[in-house]
């Protein structure tokens, strides 16, 4: 039986997914849609490109979580407004978006491609969060591989570090591919990835985290129970 590679487990969730929601009406004209950011969110950015195109869904309203997004948005003439425009009013119909991890109830780590500020902001502003991924996604515990990323305030660098120690993180600054020193977010932030030594109770640490004063967000998302769409290996998709 043939195998799918991880990229094409991306691609089939992406099109599975905008396919069946706009079936299900979840996707429909005129409403206003979060794009997340990665290899995985793109895949459905590209599948609404191709809708639009065929005229099964016409002036959606974007709002985007990264420039790789919004970009990719100018390219494909996808419309994207601020979340703040009169057009948006600050709420979206639904969000569709990439994890790094999901755990069986759903909750997340985001933010490996460093966007997880903007992704939260989308995510948690949403009547609808809908997360793709392909198998390797699907762990029985988050952060029992994925660094937690969190980003943070540079100035805050050092008592933040701390900070998370105290909490039982090991901290590591992501450093730049192609440029020398740290990875700058699109917001102008630091990104820390940081790892525990025995299961954490994630819903706690989300909080726990925010409350450190110099973290601007961190990618534990588990006040939300998405709908996910992961593609596995035979080309099956399991929605939960
Ligand atoms: C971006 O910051 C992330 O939250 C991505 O959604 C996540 O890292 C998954 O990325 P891929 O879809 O590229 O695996």
């Amino acid at each position: 039986m043939k195998q799918f590679t991880q990229a094409e487990q991306k691609r089939l969730a992406g099109e599975y997914a905008v396919d069946i929601l706009i079936s299900r009406g979840m996707i429909f004209s005129g409403m206003k849609i979060g794009l997340g950011t990665g290899s995985t969110a793109i895949q459905a950015v590209y599948r609404l490109a191709e809708s639009l195109k065929a005229d099964k869904l016409r002036n959606i309203q974007a709002v985007v979580t990264s420039f790789q997004t919004h970009m990719a948005c100018e390219e494909l003439g996808i419309p994207v407004f601020s979340l703040n425009s009169r057009n948006i009013g600050g709420v979206l119909d639904l969000t569709i978006d990439g994890a790094d991890e999901i755990d069986p109830e759903n909750r997340l780590i985001k933010g490996g491609g460093g966007a997880l500020l903007r992704e939260k902001i989308a995510a948690y502003n949403s009547k609808i969060f809908v997360i793709l991924a392909d198998e390797s996604k699907l762990v029985p515990h988050l952060g029992s591989r994925f660094p937690l990323p969190v980003e943070i305030i540079e100035d805050a660098r050092v008592p933040v570090i701390r900070a998370l120690e105290h909490l039982g993180a090991s901290c590591v600054i992501r450093e730049g591919v192609k440029k020398a020193g740290p990875v700058i977010t699109d917001n102008g932030n630091m990104i820390l990835d940081c790892l525990w030594k025995t299961p954490v109770d994630a819903a706690a640490l989300e909080q726990e985290i925010n409350a450190v004063p110099g973290v601007a967000e961190n990618g534990f998302f588990t006040r939300l129970r998405p709908l996910v769409f992961a593609a596995r290996g035979d080309g099956s998709i399991e929605e939960r």
